[in-house]
């Protein structure tokens, strides 16, 4: 009897033990971020911001293979002149080209590098594929309510070091709230003075994260605004159809129920 009621109180014991582990990783902070919400659009400003700290920052380990260099100039993206993208590709990338056999510099036609550090994943989906890292559950409802959703993560993840770290196998990890398993191999990459920008806006660590995490929102989801306008131009439609409907059907069966009240 008594063995039995130790080990109930063993195993119960684990369960919250293993419970609150689980809670210690996969922290993620909600963030007002523009382009939330069924009007919400990308802050043009904002994305020129975290274009910078990505090329200055994170492009030394993490590619952006699947965007054209040329989006950077779309309306509705960071909307630089065609020049400054030209500009742009030539100073900061250099893709191999095939034909030349070597390297050469980068045009608006090239997509941005691949990854260049072994282990640190691309980032052009990383924003989508990291969608439903939001909520305690990942449900989606945190998404849905409240417009979380992978901006959010990694706005979490280079805000969520705690300082700590630990070796293991030769490789370094760091302490973070928001990574799942709550240590990081990617040593903290922002600290708040990173890079100076060009509107003047005012930096620090939260500034940063926010701004680059807007950008990497807009590499997976350039036709984000696109879509919601799509959206709502349906819904009008559907609108007035429904009303449309509604007066129509009323007037046709208007004789056959005067006829029965007769
Ligand atoms: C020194 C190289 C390095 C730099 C610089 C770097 N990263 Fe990383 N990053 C990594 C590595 C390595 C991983 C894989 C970590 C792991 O899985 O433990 C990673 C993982 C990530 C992840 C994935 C987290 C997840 O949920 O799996 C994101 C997001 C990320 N980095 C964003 C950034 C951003 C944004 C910057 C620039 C501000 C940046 N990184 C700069 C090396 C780097």
């Amino acid at each position: 009897m008594i063995r039995k009621i130790a080990l109930t109180a063993a195993a119960i014991l684990s369960l919250s033990a293993g419970a609150s582990l689980a809670a210690e990783g996969g922290h993620t902070h909600d963030v007002p971020f523009s382009f939330e919400g069924p009007f919400g659009t990308f802050d043009q400003m904002q994305l020129q911001r975290g274009l910078k700290i990505y090329t200055e920052i994170c492009s030394a380990c993490h590619g952006l293979r699947y965007v054209p260099i040329r989006t950077l100039s779309n309306e509705s993206g960071p909307g630089l002149p065609e020049d400054q993208v030209r500009a742009y590709a030539e100073q900061n990338f250099e893709v191999f080209d095939t034909e030349l056999d070597d390297f050469r510099p980068a045009v608006p036609t090239d997509h941005f590098p691949a990854n260049t550090s072994a282990g640190a994943p691309d980032l052009s989906l990383m924003a989508k594929a990291r969608a439903g890292f939001h909520g305690p559950y990942g449900t989606g409802l945190s998404q849905l309510f409240n417009g979380m959703g992978g901006a959010e993560h990694i706005y979490s993840i280079l805000t969520g070091y705690t300082g700590e770290e630990k070796e293991e196998a030769g490789t370094t990890f760091y302490e973070n709230t928001a990574f799942s398993t709550g240590w990081i191999s990617m040593a903290p990459p922002l600290y708040g003075d990173d890079v100076e920008y060009d509107d003047g806006h005012a930096t620090s660590l939260h500034h940063e994260a926010e701004d680059v995490a807007a950008f990497l929102m807009w590499a997976a989801e350039p036709k984000l605004m696109a879509r919601k306008q799509a959206g709502f131009v349906g819904v009008l439609f559907l609108t007035i159809l429904t009303v449309l409907l509604y007066v129509t059907n009323k007037r046709i069966w208007k004789p056959v129920k005067k006829k029965k009240k007769d």
